[in-house]
């Protein structure tokens, strides 16, 4: 039952988003509200305490979306070459989307800063009742050190700290992608989408 309705969620969070963007929006702002009423106590407690190891991991500082001008992350998805968007694709990336996100206290998103520019991006679209979904980007010059994996990592320590169920579909073609996650912990394949697409929970 509990698969059933996920993927059924899944399927109409897609068709919203696709088919009746201003239905996506106006559920988006309300997701906000509630999501901040249930979860930004205990965001508050732990996120900046992550986010600083992280740093320390990375080399690289971690910091919240939303502290980075619209205009910076824009041009950091302009400078990815076309193949880097095939399986990325969870929102608008022109000025107006990113402002929008940023300003979306349910969508939990963090850049990792290489001398004040973006080396990667990542994020959970996190909704009130209780589940958070999984994606990250790492900038093209960037890739193959190991910021995939740690990405992955800062995300499940964030959404399981403050009490999330965390899921991601995943193409069985997009290796990297797909051994990012196997390297950053435990999950279990929840369904097999058509397409070659993994839907997976990530488990604590
Ligand atoms: C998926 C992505 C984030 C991985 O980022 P990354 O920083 O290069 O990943 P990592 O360096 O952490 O590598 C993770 C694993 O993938 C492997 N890997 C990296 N690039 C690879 C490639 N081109 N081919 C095969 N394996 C690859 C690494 O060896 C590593 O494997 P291991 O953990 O078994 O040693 C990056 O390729 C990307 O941004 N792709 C475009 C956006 C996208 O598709 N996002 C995922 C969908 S939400």
């Amino acid at each position: 039952m509990e698969i059933y309705t996920l993927t059924m969620l899944y399927a109409l969070a897609h068709f919203l988003r696709d088919k009746t963007p201003w239905i996506w929006t106006m559920l988006d702002v309300v997701n906000s509200a509630l999501f901040a009423l249930r979860y930004d106590r205990k965001l508050n407690a732990l996120e900046t305490r992550i986010m600083a190891k992280y740093t320390a991991k990375a080399g690289y500082k971690v910091c919240r979306m939303r502290d980075v001008n619209a205009s910076q992350l824009v041009d950091f998805f302009n400078n990815q070459p076309k193949e880097a968007f095939k399986y990325f694709k969870p929102h608008g990336f022109d000025e107006k989307s990113i402002l929008s996100l940023q300003q979306n206290k349910s969508f939990l998103a963090y850049v990792l800063l290489d001398n004040d520019r973006i080396a990667s991006y990542c994020f959970n679209r996190s909704f009130f009742h209780g589940k958070g979904f999984r994606g990250r980007m790492t900038g093209i010059n960037h890739r193959g050190r190991g910021l995939g994996t740690l990405m992955n990592k800062l995300l499940n320590e964030i959404a399981f700290g403050i009490g999330l169920q965390l899921f991601e579909t995943v193409s069985k073609d997009n290796v990297a992608s797909y051994r990012s996650a196997v390297s950053a912990g435990d999950f279990k394949v929840v369904k097999e989408l058509p397409n070659n697409e993994l839907f997976l929970q990530i488990i604590q």
